[in-house]
């Protein structure tokens, strides 16, 4: 048990954090963000080194063992995930009945849970109370089959809502080329697999945001991985968390032009609307993961034919910070300001931008249950009763 796990007394004093704010989970090994600097560590490596010399396999490896691996540790672990990819042939079929209009995330949440209905070995984590390290490696066997499924049903998702036929993994190909491959069935090239790459491995793990606190709290119960999984692509969906890039992206391109932008900050402030993209609970100072995408959204832009597009993001961003700065909030972009920039430069549908998110995010809510396995206790916070008590039953005729 964790020496910083202490008792609670009820009934206690609080002060009431709206969402939860101030309130702390667990204690966790896996990541942090420090929202004063601007930082992300994950496992104690920063997101930017990260960036600049890992690849998304590597970093879930490192989020879910906890070590960075060694060439053999790595083989083995490719070699699982290219194993794990496969998709079951009714799941295939399900994707394919479901209409090409139903948003990517609804269908991607179903897939995963239908999965789950095919695959035994992933309900044994009720073996917990009996055999718990006997679990702990069912369970992490099982998350990684879901991190490989759901990389495949994403792509599955995406092709079958164009009209395609579905694609199986290519042995040949590792986990981000087969995500891309998938998709397009044209095998990517290096720097496409490398801008990928990247964006996969800043949305890989967040601290105990929305969808992580999901997860955590579903297999809490000892629900199965397949249950958890779902639970938290469900919580990731909204517009503001996983949903942000994909709204962020519509604003963006409803503008008109970059010589629009400000009259349009100008007017959505009056509405009293907010800027999606900006913002954040934690981050009180540049959120690093826009610093990373940012530069990658201006480079493809500019590559793409996309100019005016990035010019408006950045204008809007420019006239965002200004009016910020001067009511003193430090409010700033977060990862959604320019991922679905950087997503839209690469050619994905705007739709499909919150469903990269839950790929990448799968190995962190996988981490993060693993970790709290072990010493897991079913989260169970209470709300402050506020309403009326002791009122009379009224009979309905008389009411
Ligand atoms: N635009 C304008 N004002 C904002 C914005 C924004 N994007 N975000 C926060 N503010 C203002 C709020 O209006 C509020 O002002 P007030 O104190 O005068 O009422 C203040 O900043 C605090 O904001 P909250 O909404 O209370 O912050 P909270 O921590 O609850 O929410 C959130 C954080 C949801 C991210 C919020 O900033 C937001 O809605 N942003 C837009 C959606 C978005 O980009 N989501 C993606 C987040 S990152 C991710 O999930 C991957």
């Amino acid at each position: 048990m964790s020496k910083y796990v202490g008792p609670v007394e009820f009934p206690c004093e609080i002060t009431l954090g709206r969402g939860l704010e101030g309130a702390i989970t667990n204690v966790t090994k896996i990541g942090a963000v420090n929202g004063v600097e601007g930082k992300l560590i994950y496992r104690g490596y920063d997101i930017k080194t990260l960036c600049d010399h890992s690849n998304y396999e590597e970093v879930a490896y490192l989020l879910i063992y906890g070590n960075l691996p060694t060439q053999s540790e790595m083989s083995a672990f490719s070699a699982e995930l290219k194993r794990e990819g496969e998709m079951p042939a009714p799941i295939m079929r399900m994707i394919e009945g479901l209409p090409r209009d139903a948003h990517p995330m609804n269908a991607l949440q179903a897939a995963v849970a239908a999965a789950g209905c095919f695959d035994k070995e992933g309900w044994e984590v009720t073996k917990h109370t009996s055999d718990p390290a006997a679990a702990l490696e069912i369970e992490r066997k099982v998350g990684i089959r879901i991190l490989a499924r759901t990389r495949s049903f994403a792509s599955a998702i995406a092709r079958a809502q164009m009209g395609k036929d579905l694609l199986q993994p290519n042995p040949d190909l590792g986990f981000t080329a087969n995500y891309l491959y998938m998709m397009s069935g044209e095998v990517p090239d290096e720097t496409m697999c490398e801008v990928m790459d990247v964006c996969l491995i800043l949305q890989a793990d967040h601290g105990m945001n929305a969808s992580t606190f999901t997860s955590m709290v579903v297999h809490s119960s000892l629900a199965d991985m397949y249950s958890t999984m779902a639970a938290a692509i469900g919580s990731l969906r909204g517009p503001l968390h996983g949903g942000a890039n994909e709204a962020a992206l519509n604003d963006f391109m409803s503008i008109g032009g970059p010589d629009k932008a400000a009259a349009w900050v100008e007017q959505r402030f009056a509405q009293g609307k907010k800027i999606i993209g900006f913002g954040h609970r934690v981050y009180k100072a540049l959120d690093p993961r826009a610093v990373v995408l940012k530069q990658y959204a201006e480079k493809l832009c500019r590559e793409k034919g996309f100019g005016d597009l990035y010019d408006t993001v950045e204008t809007v961003e420019r006239e965002t910070l200004k009016r910020m700065e001067a009511a003193g909030k430090k409010i700033y972009p977060n990862v959604d300001y320019y991922s679905g920039l950087v997503y839209h430069a690469l050619g994905f549908p705007t739709q499909l931008f919150p469903v990269i998110f839950a790929v990448a995010r799968t190995a962190g809510w996988l981490a993060r249950v693993l970790e709290y396995l072990p010493e897991n206790r079913i989260f169970r916070p209470r709300a402050v009763y506020d309403g009326a008590s002791d009122l009379k039953y009224v009979p309905m005729g008389e009411r």
